[in-house]
């Protein structure tokens, strides 16, 4: 604990307060202002939360001005590189690289996990076949608890445990189901001879009426596309996950909270609204057009997978999403239009004094779609994933702040500026 401090002054009464600054291992440091109230009277004021920083946490750090992400100290790119999945998970869950043991012990139970319970079977039949995924996924999600009432007690750690391997191991069923249902195929199980990622592939593109042949290149993508959306620091889903589990809140019912928050297209919902831009783009001639849009400020409309809250340089999910659109569309003898138009939009949106000015670059979101949709996976999909790995990162914030000795509920105030106190006019006097 350093004894810096960071001095607030009151320039009428001339008050002033010493508010304890503290320093992470790194990135920049925090004025401590939870007895701002107390001593001040006054409340910090910050919508958005731009400047404020919610919780401690040792899971993922993010240098936004320097494009980097790391998980428990380890860089995004050498873990989409060199590791899996289950190695991430297990890493973000547990805080240190796995053992050979410790690896098979958590992958094996983590596919003892996958199945779900078989009544959860008919809650998919309620729903139209035309129902959005997500909408799924928030319903199915939030139902789990009304069926794993044996791991919903956040006070006991081995419930803790077992109801964080099973969100991770039935997500990628659940998800999978979601797309059956939409488009009338019968439900495919879960297999224990396959990872995680091809048997989310089989539980998705499998049939019945043939043996499922995973493709070894496809498999790969697949589990680095999970790796790179497993979690990214307190992101707005991530928040809400948070918030939603300091009231004491199911984990089941926490995590379908962070489902709801991600859909939305300013988050999780980007790679959607990515794919959905550039077909409504249709072809480089009408980039200009869009441009010209995104930078009108009474036009509404935002170049999709491009701009980040805290990256103001190139996301590096991005650049290996980039890497893995090109192996797959090589793999898959795939030449889509779609990938030049987004290589075209890119070259002339990063050319422009408007995107550098405001270093608006592509996230995550902009090149996930081309490989998805490459994948088979139709638009509506593309979060559903998104959601399915992030699933691991969601679980690992919510235990790591139940297990915070400091935690307690997650109450903000406001600045009022409604009505000052006036009398009740009755209805014949209005
Ligand atoms: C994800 O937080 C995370 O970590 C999220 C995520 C994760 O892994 O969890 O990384 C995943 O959500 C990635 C982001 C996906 N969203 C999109 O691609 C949607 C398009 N992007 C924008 O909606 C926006 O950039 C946000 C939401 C991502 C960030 O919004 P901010 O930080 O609130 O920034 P802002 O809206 O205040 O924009 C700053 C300026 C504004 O102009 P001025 O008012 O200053 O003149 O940049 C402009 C904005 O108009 N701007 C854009 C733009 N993004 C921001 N202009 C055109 N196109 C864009 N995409």
């Amino acid at each position: 604990m350093s004894n810096k401090t960071m001095t607030l002054t009151d320039n009428v009464s001339g008050d002033s307060w010493d508010l304890p600054v503290l320093d992470g291992s790194t990135g920049p440091s925090v004025v401590d202002v939870r007895k701002l109230y107390a001593e001040t009277g006054h409340f910090t004021y910050d919508p958005g939360f731009t400047s404020t920083g919610s919780c401690e946490s040792k899971i993922t750090y993010i240098d936004g001005d320097a494009g980097i992400l790391m998980h428990r100290g380890y860089r995004i790119e050498e873990l989409a590189e060199n590791s899996d999945f289950m190695e991430v998970c297990y890493l973000l869950l547990h805080g240190e690289l796995p053992t050979a043991d410790e690896k098979t012990g958590f992958e094996t139970a983590i596919t003892y996990h996958t199945m779900v319970h078989e009544q959860l079977n008919y809650l998919y039949r309620g729903f139209r076949r035309d129902a959005h995924p997500m909408a799924v996924m928030v319903g199915v999600v939030g139902a789990l608890s009304a069926f794993y009432h044996d791991s919903t007690d956040i006070n006991d750690p081995h419930q803790r445990m077992v109801a964080s391997h099973r969100l991770i191991a039935k997500m990628p069923t659940i998800a999978a189901w979601a797309y059956k249902y939409s488009v009338g195929q019968p439900f495919m199980y879960p297999r224990n001879d396959l990872s995680y990622a091809e048997n989310f592939l089989q539980m998705t593109f499998g049939v019945p009426a043939e043996p499922y042949k995973p493709n070894p290149v496809l498999s790969k993508a697949m589990d680095r596309i999970f790796i790179l959306h497993a979690d990214h620091e307190q992101n707005a889903s991530t928040s809400t996950v948070r918030i939603a589990g300091s009231s004491g809140a199911n984990p089941f019912a926490c995590i379908a909270a962070g489902i709801a928050s991600l859909w939305g297209p300013a988050h999780g919902g980007a790679n959607e609204a990515v794919l959905n831009m550039l077909q409504q783009i249709g072809h480089k001639d009408r980039i200009p057009e869009f441009v010209r849009r995104a930078k009108d400020k009474d036009d509404p409309f935002r170049l999709m997978g491009f701009g980040h809250r805290v990256y103001k340089n190139y996301d590096p999910r991005a650049k290996v999403m980039q890497k893995s659109c090109h192996e797959v569309l090589g793999e898959l003898g795939l030449d889509d239009p779609l990938l030049e138009l987004a290589v075209e939009l890119e070259r002339i949106a990063l050319e422009d004094d408007y995107f550098v000015d405001k270093k608006l670059f592509p996230n995550v979101d902009f090149y996930s779609g081309i490989i998805l949709k490459a994948m088979g996976f139709p638009t509506s999909m593309f979060t559903v994933l998104f959601a399915l790995a992030r699933t691991v990162g969601w679980v690992a914030q919510w235990k790591e702040m139940i297990e915070d000795p400091s935690q307690r509920i997650s109450r903000p105030r406001q600045l009022y500026t409604g009505e000052t106190e006036r009398a009740y006019v009755p209805i014949d006097k209005r």
